[in-house]
């Protein structure tokens, strides 16, 4: 029987919105230092609005639903949502029991999207939050 839901099996098979938007004025990637996978989010924001998000990588089941399923999320919505968005949520998205061993693969996809949003509102991605995801 797999661990995975049906749901995460098609974002995973199905992605939404992969890829990458030449020219993005938002773009961060990160890797998951267990596994050493990766994921990239480019997006662009009209009047501190997302109009344009994708993302890209390798990994699990579990990132690559995670960075699809965030991508969903985020698109119409303000840069500034971003922050509003925690680890609770992300796993809620997910909707699957996530081990702790495979935490960083749910989170990965959340901690580029900040690191991107952040730099584009003129922040840093402070290490206290860095280490809490
Ligand atoms: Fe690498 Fe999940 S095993 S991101």
């Amino acid at each position: 029987m797999s661990m995975f839901t049906e749901v995460i099996m098609d974002y995973y098979r199905n992605p939404r919105n992969r890829g990458q938007i030449a020219d993005a004025r938002i773009s961060a990637e990160d890797t998951n230092p267990l596994c050493g996978d990766v994921i990239k989010i480019t997006a662009n924001a009209d009047n501190g609005t997302i109009s344009a998000i994708k993302f890209d990588g390798k990994g699990c089941a579990i990132s690559q639903a995670a960075a699809s399923m965030l991508t969903e999320h985020m698109q119409g919505r303000s840069v500034e949502h971003v922050k509003n968005i925690n680890k609770e949520d992300m796993l809620k998205m997910l909707n699957i029991p996530i081990s702790p061993v495979r935490l960083k693969c749910a989170l990965l996809a959340l901690k580029v999207l900040k690191m991107g949003a952040y730099a584009h509102l003129g922040g840093e991605l402070s290490r206290e939050e860095i280490e809490t995801l």
